[in-house]
C-alpha cells in the first residue's frame, strides 16, 4: 500500500515543506490578530451584506484554522482545543456555503452563524485557555502547558484547503506536505507539491503540479534548440525546433494518466471526472496485491493535479477522498462555473 503512493510522486520528493513545526508564541500571537482582523471584516461585510467581501475573510479565517493552529493544540494533546479549533472549521465551511448562494443569501442565518461563530469558537476557547485583557495584554491560561493533558482521539475528516496550490479536498487529520517535481510530456521539469494522508482504510494523496513556469522553460528548450540545429523556425516552413507549451498543455491530463496506466494494474475503470464543472479523468486501478487505487486527475488554471487514494483488499471506496476535490480562486474561495470549464483554450476562430 505505502509502496503505491510513493509511486504517485514517482519517487521525486525532494524535501518536507517548511512551516510545518511547532509555532513561537509570538507567531501564535500574530495569527491571533489575524483572527481579531479576519472576523472583525466578516462581522462588518456581513451587516453590510456584503458577501463577496464577507467571503474573503472567512476565506483567511480558515486558513488560520488549519495548519498551525490545530497542530499547536493537538501537539500538546488538547483535545478540547482541537476540537473547538475542528468545530470552527465546519462553522466556516457552513458559512461560506450559505454566502456562496447566487440567489437569496438568507440574511438573518447569516448574521447568525457570524455570532455563534464568535461565541462557540473564539470565545470558548479564550475562557478555558486565554487570561489577561486588552491593557494588560493576553496570554496562555497560567498552567495551560502543565494541566494533566485529555489524549487526542481517532483521526476525522475534514477539509483541508491548500491555498498555495488552490484547491481544497478532504483528509482524515492534516496532511503531510512535500516538495516534488514533475516531468511533463514534452520533457520539462516543473516543480510540484504533493499532501498525504492516511488511516485505517487507506491512503491518500494529492499532487498540484504548479505550470506557471511552463511557457518559459519551453521557450528557453525552442532557443537551445535552434542554437543547437541553426533552425530558425522561418517563413512557411518551420523547422522542428517550436515552443510546445501549448501541446504540453492539452496533453497534460492524457500525459498523467498514462503515467497510472504505465504501472501495469488491472485498470477497472477510466472514464471522464467532473467536479464544479471542471472536466478530469477519473482512473481505478486493481493492484497485483489486491489493494485498490482511486485516481483522478485535472487541469485546472496552471495547475495539473492528481488525487489517489489506496485501499487495501476488501475495504471500502474512499468515498471521502474521491468525491471531495474542489478548486480555489485566489481568495481561497471555492469556484464555480455555470458551464462545463475548458481546460486551457477558448474556441478560436474559423479560418473557413
Ligand atoms: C483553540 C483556542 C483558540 C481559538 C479557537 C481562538 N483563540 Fe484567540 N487566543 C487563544 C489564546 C490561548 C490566546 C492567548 C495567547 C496569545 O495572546 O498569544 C489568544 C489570544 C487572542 C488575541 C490576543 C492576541 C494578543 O496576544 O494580542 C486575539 C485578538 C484573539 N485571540 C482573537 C481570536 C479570534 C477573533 C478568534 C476566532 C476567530 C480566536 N482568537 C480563536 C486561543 C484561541
Amino acid at each position: 500500500m505505502r509502496r503505491i503512493v510513493v509511486g504517485l510522486a514517482a519517487a521525486l520528493v525532494v524535501q518536507v515543506v517548511a512551516g510545518q513545526e511547532d509555532i513561537s508564541l509570538e507567531d501564535y500571537a500574530a495569527l491571533m490578530e489575524s483572527n481579531r482582523e479576519a472576523l472583525g471584516a466578516v462581522e462588518a461585510a456581513v451587516e453590510a451584506a456584503a458577501y463577496q467581501d464577507a467571503r474573503r475573510s472567512v476565506a483567511i479565517l480558515r486558513r488560520n484554522f488549519q495548519g498551525s493552529l490545530p497542530r499547536f493544540w493537538s501537539s500538546r494533546e488538547r483535545a478540547d482545543a482541537v476540537e473547538i479549533v475542528r468545530d470552527g472549521v465546519d462553522r466556516l465551511a457552513r458559512l461560506e456555503e450559505m454566502m456562496s448562494r447566487t440567489w437569496d443569501v438568507p440574511e438573518m442565518p447569516v448574521r447568525q452563524a457570524t455570532e455563534e461563530f464568535r461565541g462557540a469558537v473564539c470565545d470558548a476557547c479564550h475562557n478555558i485557555y486565554r487570561e489577561g485583557d486588552g491593557e494588560s495584554g493576553f496570554r496562555f491560561r497560567e498552567g495551560v502547558f502543565a494541566l494533566e493533558t485529555v489524549p487526542v482521539h481517532a483521526r476525522e475528516w475534514s477539509q483541508y484547503l491548500a491555498f498555495d496550490d488552490r484547491f481544497s479536498i478532504n483528509f482524515p487529520g492534516e496532511p503531510t506536505i512535500h516538495e516534488a517535481t514533475y516531468v511533463t510530456g514534452y520533457g520539462i521539469t516543473l516543480p510540484a507539491r504533493v499532501y498525504t494522508a492516511e488511516d485505517d482504510f487507506g491512503t491518500y494523496s494529492a499532487m498540484a503540479v504548479d505550470w506557471n513556469g511552463a511557457n518559459e522553460l519551453h521557450e528557453k528548450a525552442n532557443e537551445a534548440c535552434q542554437a543547437a540545429t541553426g533552425d530558425l523556425r522561418g517563413g512557411d516552413n518551420p523547422g522542428i525546433c517550436a515552443n510546445h507549451v501549448e501541446f504540453d498543455i492539452r496533453g497534460a491530463t492524457l500525459h498523467a494518466a498514462f503515467g497510472f496506466l504505465q504501472r501495469g494494474s488491472e485498470v477497472t475503470f477510466f472514464g471522464p471526472a467532473t467536479e464544479g464543472r471542471i472536466g478530469g479523468i477519473r482512473i481505478q486501478l486493481l493492484n497485483e496485491d489486491g489493494s485498490r487505487s482511486f485516481a483522478s486527475i485535472f487541469w485546472h488554471e496552471n495547475y495539473l493535479y492528481m488525487t489517489e487514494a489506496n485501499t487495501p483488499p476488501g475495504m471500502p471506496p474512499p468515498v471521502l477522498f474521491s468525491n471531495g476535490m474542489n478548486f480555489l480562486d485566489e481568495y481561497g474561495i471555492r469556484i464555480a462555473y455555470d458551464a462545463p470549464y475548458s481546460p486551457t483554450f477558448p474556441v478560436p476562430s474559423r479560418r473557413r
